[in-house]
């Protein structure tokens, strides 16, 4: 039985600024390295403030027909506008957007986690196949 749905809250990232999206770019193929891009407020944005902002996305992928997930990274967002002339008046920000290259063996899904400092933990998944 999951308590995965416990901690997290997931809607369509359309409509819900605080859900991960989940794109490749290009066609995933068995054993190809392929880039993944994965951003939080692609459609609506989300606030980027000291006070309120993306910490943290982490992505996993399940194996079709295995047991055990897959850590595949975890991508920190570390600067908010933090400065010593106060909240939301530092030089530079990292938006929570980024773009891995993974490497698949197997179909299955891919999972991602995003974390807001004051709205959760978010998730969404996405199917992976393997054209022929
Ligand atoms: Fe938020």
């Amino acid at each position: 039985m999951s308590n995965l749905g416990k901690f997290t809250q997931t809607a369509d990232w359309r409509k819900e600024k605080h859900v991960p999206v989940i794109e490749e770019i290009g066609q995933p193929q068995k054993g190809e390295t392929f880039a993944l891009r994965l951003s939080i407020g692609k459609e609506i944005a989300h606030p980027h403030t000291t006070e309120h902002h993306i910490r943290f996305i982490k992505l996993f992928f399940q194996p079709e027909e295995e047991k055990f997930t897959v850590h595949l990274g975890t991508y920190h967002f570390e600067a908010h506008g933090e400065s010593v002339e106060g909240p939301n008046e530092g030089s530079a920000k990292c938006e929570p957007a980024v773009t891995t290259n993974i490497t698949l063996e197997k179909p299955g899904t891919l999972l991602a986690l995003s974390y807001c400092n004051i709205h959760g933990l978010w998730e969404n998944s996405r199917e992976i196949t393997f054209s022929s």
